[in-house]
């Protein structure tokens, strides 16, 4: 080899390894703001819930390992479903690709480089937070309902909020709803409301009462959207009863009203089917669960219970949300068929009390269950010193209200059918399945 090759030749060597280097370490602009504005700007802004802004490349490199910690344990974003088993089809899944995380790690481990400034890409659009976020998709809901104000003091325990107001003059015939959302008032009220409902007590022309939620929130959750032909029908005069749930933020927040927005179906049309809206599964008191007594925790234990119910009418769940507090760790539901199969449906394994996620299913992908199917719910808690935010696995646990103690249920997306809808729509599944199969 000549003499003058092999300096070039070690050149170009330096340089290769130099630029695999540095394709090796992802940068800020080219490869992880995309991430951060697609999957946690919308939370992690100066006006969201979110406890700091990560929109510009300071923010994000002073948090570079916290970030990577909170990627990797799939903490964040919020998105706590096991995804080993059941169902995986989610219409509101927000959770991260396996390469989007690696991507992340390997920024933070390499130094968390900023990169070229001209790669960053344009700031996300921002949600406005004094919006409902269904209006996006919807437009302006048919009415709003607010509940009495309260105001929520700077330094004390959970607090709750469970005034009625009146329903009447607002619609003036029976209606059927499409979508509903209940939301804190912008900006301090979406701080302080952990979690709520309004439901609406009723009576329709026949002298029978009933109950509907019109607007069910918690932190991460959105907007309730009934599937396609699918509507919750509601009377137009009754009684809200708001349950609202409030965690201080260490400043007063003053005649705090929380408000729920209601869109509706047009006069004069009548879905195919009729959702009751989110329904609460305990596995913890009364119905054919085992009672809340049954909650008993040792200290340092992990318990785990289950609770049944036997559903008397074929069903449609078109969503689910678990119920725990700082002991929850993980929740299941499973469908044990009347032929004795046993489906896994969907189970959380990273369960935090901080969130009320409503997993909301594929509408192909939705549990379409026959009468006499029994609903198994497993809750598993963790009173144990492994638990992060365990307040004190010393102490033995109960049934209440407060985040110290503990509950065990679920809600869920229901909407009843009769024999000839469920025939129909499991004759629908099979024709769209086999259809995929042919392609
Ligand atoms: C739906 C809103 C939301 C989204 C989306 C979201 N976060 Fe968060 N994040 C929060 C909230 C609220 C907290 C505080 C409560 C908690 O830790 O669960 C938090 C906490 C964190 C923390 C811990 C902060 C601390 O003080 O230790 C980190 C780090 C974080 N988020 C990073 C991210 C990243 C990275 C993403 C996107 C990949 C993301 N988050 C997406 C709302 C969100």
């Amino acid at each position: 080899m000549s003499k003058r090759l092999v300096p070039l030749i070690l050149a170009l060597a330096t340089a290769a390894t130099a630029d695999v280097a540095a394709q090796d370490v992802p940068t800020f602009t080219a490869d992880v703001a995309p991430i951060l504005y697609e999957s946690c700007a919308r939370c992690h802004q100066p006006d969201g819930i979110g406890p700091m802004s990560l929109l510009t490349y300071q923010d994000a490199r002073r948090y570079a390992g916290r970030i990577a910690q909170k990627v990797e344990t799939r903490q964040m974003p919020p998105w706590h479903l096991d995804k080993t088993v059941g169902i995986q089809a989610y219409k509101n899944d927000v959770s991260l690709s396996d390469r989007q995380i690696e991507t992340i790690l390997t920024w933070a481990a390499g130094g968390a480089p900023e990169g070229d400034p001209s790669a960053l890409p344009p700031r996300p659009e921002l949600p406005d937070g004094s919006e409902f976020a269904l209006t996006a998709e919807l437009g302006p809901p048919d009415f709003v309902v607010r509940s009495t104000p309260y105001t929520v003091a700077a330094n004390a325990q959970d607090q709750w909020w469970t005034p009625t107001t009146t329903f009447e003059g607002i619609i003036d015939r029976p209606r059927y709803v499409r979508a509903t959302e209940l939301k804190g008032s912008f900006p301090d009220g979406l701080k302080v409301l952990h979690h709520g409902h309004v439901t609406l007590s009723m009576t329709d022309e026949n002298g029978r009462r009933s109950s509907r939620p019109i607007g069910r929130q918690g932190v991460g959750k959105g907007g309730d959207l009934f599937p396609e032909n699918t509507g919750m029908l509601i009377q137009p005069d009754g009684q809200l009863n708001w349950n609202l749930h409030y965690f201080p933020i260490d400043e007063v927040v003053e005649d705090e009203q929380a408000i729920a927005a209601v869109w509706l179906y047009p006069e004069d049309y009548v879905p195919e089917y009729e959702t009751v809206g989110e329904q609460r599964f305990t596995a913890d008191m009364g119905g054919d669960m085992p009672w809340a007594g049954d909650i008993v925790l040792p200290p340092h234990s992990v318990k785990v219970q289950q609770g049944t119910h036997v559903l008397d009418r074929p069903a449609l769940i078109s969503s689910f949300r678990p119920h725990m507090h700082m002991r929850g760790r993980a929740q299941s539901i499973e469908a044990i068929y009347p032929d004795g199969r046993r489906e896994m449906l969907g189970r959380v394994d990273n369960y935090s009390h901080f969130w009320q996620i409503a997993y909301e299913f594929e509408e192909q992908a939705a549990p379409l269950l026959p009468r006499g199917t029994v609903l198994l719910i497993t809750t598993t808690w963790d009173n144990t010193a492994d638990n992060p935010i365990n307040p004190d696995p010393r102490q033995w646990v109960v049934f209440g209200q407060r985040g110290v103690d503990e509950m065990s249920h679920v809600w869920m997306g229901m909407t009843y059918l009769t024999d000839e809808q469920f025939e129909r729509l499991s004759a629908q599944r099979t024709r769209i399945a086999q259809a995929g199969g042919d392609d």
